[in-house]
């Protein structure tokens, strides 16, 4: 399973990468509004910096528009998968885009229909909103569940991408019914390290060798 970082920010990212848990970044238009910087620019820096697949969005919504944005989103380093909304123009161009060898993470699937569609497309990725389902009282990773036995059925490329991702036990579920890839947001990735024993258990092991008043070489 990987683990990509949902942000556009530079710091987590290294920080990421530095614990050695970062395949992958995937970036929205929102998470990039956030940093105040340059649209391409950041996409650029970020692929830069990580050796695996960064996800970089369109902006156009017109299939005309989401091709021209998509090859110079491409051009900027090999690492880049243009993101695209799923709608008609936007899996129109993924097949197009994948004519000319460039890769696409479809975003915004809330349906298995939907998957299924991405799918057939030739999506690289299909990005399912988990979190985002939750909030309007469906079971997020239910869809999850569906997306995966459906491709299973079949010979699609397709990998699946948690998307929305809220909290760890979203991860641990993703985990459970074999999705490829989690795209995380930094908490969400500091959160998988935390159990209470851990921080006791380690606290203990190390009081106990400092009252014998000994040091790591005695
Ligand atoms: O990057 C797409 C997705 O992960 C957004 O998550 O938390 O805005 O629903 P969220």
């Amino acid at each position: 399973m990987e683990f990509f970082l949902d942000t556009a920010d530079i710091q987590e990212i290294e920080t990421g990468l530095e614990w050695g848990l970062v395949d992958g970044v995937t970036t929205n238009p929102s998470l990039i509004a956030k940093q105040g910087k340059s649209y391409l620019k950041t996409v650029q820096e970020i692929a830069r910096l990580v050796p695996g697949p960064v996800s970089g969005e369109v902006l156009a919504t017109d299939f005309a528009g989401m091709m021209d944005q998509g090859k110079r989103l491409a051009a900027l380093a090999e690492n880049v998968i243009v993101k695209v909304p799923l709608t008609p123009p936007g899996l129109r161009a993924v097949g197009k885009l994948l004519e000319q060898g460039i890769r696409c993470n479809v975003t915004l699937c809330f349906s298995a229909a939907q998957a299924l569609l991405a799918a057939k497309a030739g999506a690289a990725y299909i990005s399912p909103f988990v979190g985002r389902l939750d909030d309007v009282g469906e079971d997020g990773m239910d869809l999850i569940e569906e997306i995966v036995s459906i491709y299973q059925n079949y010979d699609f490329d397709t990998k699946v991408l948690v998307a929305s991702v809220r909290h760890p036990i979203h991860v641990v579920q993703a985990g459970q019914l074999g999705a490829d890839v989690a795209t995380l947001p930094f908490k969400v990735l500091e959160q998988l390290f935390k159990h209470p024993l851990t921080d006791i258990g380690l606290d203990r092991f190390l009081a106990d060798w400092q009252k014998t008043g000994k040091s790591f070489e005695d």
